[in-house]
């Protein structure tokens, strides 16, 4: 069983986009720049829009981190939005999700201007993908780091049958869209199953490309992947784990141990597609300095 190492794959990234960002200096004078916001405390998130600060730094990108306090106010959070939107040294927004209850998320997508939303939520982006104009849009952070690992690896995806089992708008719809389209590394036949989808192992039993974004610890068992399956786990879940110093671990949407006697090729978590999301967001942001420069 091969194991799709994301970890290895992102630093070789990193070290790409760090000689891009110094070629871009050295073209124009400037570095790509990148804003995340965050409204509230939720721990996972901080932890997030930390490393995506930290990453930047470290490829010689900019960055700035805005944190707000939980009851900020749409109006308030607009604004913040709108003034990066005309910050010439910010060449992509992000606003970690979920945002606060009170704030309507999809006003906040909205407002983000197209051409600097480097998440690819924005529905200009989104309708983009769907009509198959990849180098027109900014592909979500996740499913891109997917089709990167899927193409770094040379996995057959030509005809195969994809099932994709999550519909967010974040990792399932996009995921889905995309390997629908015809590039290397998709062109498959694509199935989407959701929380209302009656027997979901038949479908999955029948995906040659297995892509879990189901939010629930271990959902994907053995008996429900095809032998040979190449599997790709988008979960990230907090378990209990006494047997560890803090008391918990992370693990996937797929049982790693039980999936790993079946499948022929496997991400694992962490160390899959987490790692690949924050060098995709990087690329991103380096996609719309280059856009915005002419380059
Ligand atoms: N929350 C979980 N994943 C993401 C992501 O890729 N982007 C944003 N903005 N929020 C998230």
């Amino acid at each position: 069983m091969l194991i799709i190492d994301g970890k290895k794959v992102s630093l070789d990234l990193k070290n790409e986009l760090q000689t891009s960002v110094e070629s871009c200096k050295a073209l124009t004078g400037k570095v790509p720049g990148l804003a995340v916001i965050i409204v509230g405390q939720d721990p996972a998130s901080q932890v997030y829009v930390r490393n995506k600060a930290k990453t930047c730094k470290e490829i010689g990108m900019f960055s700035t981190a805005i944190e707000m306090p939980a009851d900020t106010t749409q109006e308030h959070l607009l604004d913040t939005i709108a003034k990066l939107n005309s910050d010439p040294l910010i060449h992509g927004i992000l606003v970690q999700q979920p945002l606060p209850k009170h704030i309507d998320e999809f006003a906040v997508t909205l407002a983000i201007d197209p051409a600097k939303d480097v998440d690819g939520f924005h529905p200009e982006n989104l309708g983009r993908l769907v009509m198959g104009h990849l180098d027109k849009c900014f592909v979500s952070c996740t499913p891109y780091g997917i089709l990167e690992l899927l193409g770094r690896y040379n996995i057959d995806t030509k005809g195969k049958h994809c099932v994709v089992v999550g519909r967010s708008n974040i990792v399932g719809k996009p995921m889905a869209n995309l390997m629908l389209q015809k590039l290397p590394t998709t062109n498959c036949t694509v199935t989407i199953c959701h929380s209302a989808t009656k027997d979901i192992p038949f479908y999955t039993r029948q995906a040659d490309i297995l892509i879990a974004a189901i939010g629930q610890a271990k959902f994907i068992t053995a008996d429900m992947v095809k032998p040979g399956a190449v599997v790709i786990d988008v979960g990230i879940n907090r378990i209990d784990d006494p047997s560890t110093k803090s008391g918990t671990r992370l693990v996937g949407d797929v049982d790693f141990e039980g999936v790993s006697t079946v499948a022929s090729a496997m991400t694992p978590v962490p160390g899959g597609v987490g790692p690949m999301t924050i060098a995709m967001l990087l690329k991103n942001t380096l996609h719309s300095f280059q856009r915005q420069n002419g380059l």
